[in-house]
């Protein structure tokens, strides 16, 4: 997930024409779209403007502000037009080469790009048969040289028609916009599946991930629709279909304030970042099977006969990514049949574990950093076993120091309260044990076909459980007051309510506990009273009918002694309604893949009863975004 942002003000003799003033300098307007925009990515921001039949640009690895201090040093000339980025790299890491623009044809057109190109390697290819040369490891430079040979093939000096042809060629998901020398006053822009907006004002034009990119200028946007190519001037834009078709965007008046906008207009980061789950997980997913239909995994760069010979995977994590952790267990022993562990990653080194060259060690972090996880990879790279980290943060130190990393494509985390990265965990930890079993033969294709193909629905599901949160948040209003509440859960659903129960208690400061519900009798019955509000997560009824029957048997016990059901449960499972108080539904889904539907009106609930105590869910008391002492 990146941030981009595109302006084309008046020249000064149309200004002049028209008796207005010159409009501002491209770089202001890039510049201040880059530090809203800083949210979506951090990893190295850059900018191109157009000025003089030239090209100038100026990119940084790290955050903005070294991009800026770049600008201080060598500074761009005024300009009316340009594109600036904030990246959140997946293909190669941070570092100023790989950071955008990319700037190709001997500095005739610069790029930048959101999104994830799946079949750059293809085209890559091509082009480099046809005598193209590539600097970086980026998807984005491959779209870059593909446009710039388009638009050379064709002729006929037409950006836009050269970036509808190009974006014909492209698979996955992106965002694109371009500037040429050939085009002084214009940028042409494209999307798939990645956001664009377009922002409308006086006499000069706006492009931005979303509106926070030019909320400081105009408050008058359209919105780009799936497939589309516009181009903007000054006081035009010209919105296509990727077949040059005319198409149309749909208009909007931005009711957010500018410190809203960064946040979409949610409320907080949290809530932003749970409405973001589908397209976390979705992502995650994106480009990792090839035209035969096989898993891939191109990052896992560890030799295949490595892979076949380990006969036990620890997972090493801490706090929600440790819950994330104990789902996998499940799904990766139940596909690979390899015996799997989860450890937290605190506990692991200090108790001298069993780990050797067989042993596939698995980090999962978020962040990349936290020095818990760290200190167990080394541990780990010391007793002789491979690590792979499954991480969110690309060129974080976790999975540099790691064998091989598999990213998820969750887009930057920022509140403290981890959320959509637990679903990105999970998903990946899931392609993870699926790649295994069929490196290792443990499944047939057509078995790991059909599991993938129940995950590409996922997305949609999640989106459902979101759509219905209306009955979650009523319930958490009314609960703001609770002084404990309780999770119960068996099988993947147990890790979903030591998940519940650390949400409450991180972001509300509300004692809860989550519990296996098959534990329940063997002492925390006794903490059932009048009253005593239960999550409980069941599990589906189909096919796993004996896990089922006992979790609703433990719905009886516990409303049997007072206390209040919450119970989440599949649409269409009619055995719970008569012990729940309350009921949410999440759609069917295979067992192991519950999880990415049950934690979420978990999370919900937490966020809104943070809020409706008056918490600061973004930054709550005594934690850290990301944990990088021991
Ligand atoms: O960055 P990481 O995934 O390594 O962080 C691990 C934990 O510190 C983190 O998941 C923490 O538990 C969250 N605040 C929970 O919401």
């Amino acid at each position: 997930m990146c941030g981009i942002v595109g302006y084309v003000g008046p020249s000064s003799q149309l200004a002049d024409e028209r008796g207005t003033a010159a409009g501002h300098d491209a770089l202001d307007v890039l510049v201040e779209g880059l530090r809203r925009l800083e949210y979506r990515g951090y990893d190295s921001a850059g900018v191109a403007v157009i000025s003089d039949g030239t090209v100038g640009f100026r990119k940084k690895a790290g955050k903005l502000l070294n991009l800026e201090q770049e600008l201080g040093e060598h500074p761009l000339p005024r300009s009316t037009t340009g594109i600036g980025h904030t990246r959140w790299a997946t293909h190669g890491g941070p570092s100023d080469l790989n950071a955008h623009p990319h700037v190709v044809d001997g500095g005739r057109l610069a790029v930048i790009h959101n999104g994830i190109i799946e079949n750059f390697a293809e085209i890559k290819r091509e082009l480099v048969e046809k005598g193209h040369e590539f600097l970086s490891e980026t998807d984005t430079e491959v779209a870059a040289v593909l446009l710039a040979d388009t638009y050379n093939d064709l002729g006929d000096q037409d950006l836009t028609a050269a970036m509808q042809v190009a974006c014909r060629r492209l698979e996955g998901a992106f965002t694109l916009l371009a500037v040429h020398v050939d085009h002084p006053g214009r940028v042409v822009a494209a999307r798939r599946n990645s956001p664009l907006v377009l922002g409308l004002g006086e006499g000069e034009n706006f492009l931005g991930s979303d509106v926070s990119g030019f909320i400081d200028y105009t408050r008058s946007a359209v919105e780009l629709g799936q497939d589309q190519v516009v181009s903007i001037t000054a006081d035009a834009y010209e919105i296509t279909d990727f077949h040059g078709n005319p198409a149309e965007g749909k208009p909007f008046e931005v009711l957010w304030d500018a410190a809203a906008a960064e946040k979409g207009g949610f409320p907080s980061f949290m809530e932003k970042e749970i409405n973001e789950q589908p397209m976390a997980v979705e992502q995650t997913l994106m480009g990792r099977t090839d035209p035969d239909g096989n898993l891939v995994l191109d990052e896992l760069k560890i030799d295949e006969s490595v892979l076949r010979s380990v006969d036990k995977i620890v997972v090493v994590a801490c706090g929600t990514a440790a819950y994330a952790g104990q789902v996998a267990r499940y799904a990766i022993e139940h596909w690979c049949r390899i015996p799997t562990e989860v450890e937290l990653a605190h506990e692991f080194r200090y108790r001298d574990p069993i780990v050797n060259e067989r042993t596939l060690v698995v980090a999962l972090s978020q962040s990349g950093e936290t020095m818990d996880t760290l200190m167990a990879v080394r541990h780990a790279q010391e007793q002789g076993a491979k690590v792979v980290a499954i991480c969110n943060t690309n060129g974080s130190t976790i999975p540099r120091e790691a064998d091989a990393a598999l990213y998820t494509h969750a887009g930057p985390e920022i509140a403290v309260a981890s959320t959509k990265a637990f679903l990105a965990q999970i998903t990946a930890a899931y392609l993870l044990g699926l790649y295994l079993a069929q490196l290792r033969g443990n499944k047939y294709k057509d078995e790991i076909a059909g599991i993938l193909a129940e995950l590409e629905t996922m997305p949609a599901k999640i989106q459902q459980v979101i759509d219905a949160q209306g009955a979650v948040k009523d319930l958490a209003q009314s609960m703001k007051d609770a002084a404990s509440v309780l999770f119960l859960g068996r099988h993947v659903g147990f890790p979903v309510a030591l998940e519940g129960a650390l949400k409450l208690k991180e972001i509300a400061y509300i004692h809860a506990e989550g519990f296996a519900a098959g534990e329940l009798k063997h002492g925390p019955i006794a903490l059932i009273e009048e009253g005593q509000p239960v999550f409980v997560i069941v599990p589906s009824p189909r096919g796993r009918d004996s896990l089922h029957a006992k979790v609703v048997s433990n719905i009886q016990e516990i409303r049997a002694r007072g206390a209040v059901t919450i119970v989440i449960a599949e649409e269409g499972d009619e055995s719970v309604a008569d012990y729940a108080n309350h009921v949410f539904r999440v759609p069917q889904s295979p067992t192991l893949l519950q999880p990415l539907l049950t934690t979420v009106p978990l999370q919900i609930f937490a966020c809104e009863l943070a809020t409706a105590k008056g918490y600061d869910v973004d930054q709550p008391r005594n934690l850290a975004k990301s944990v990088t002492v021991e």
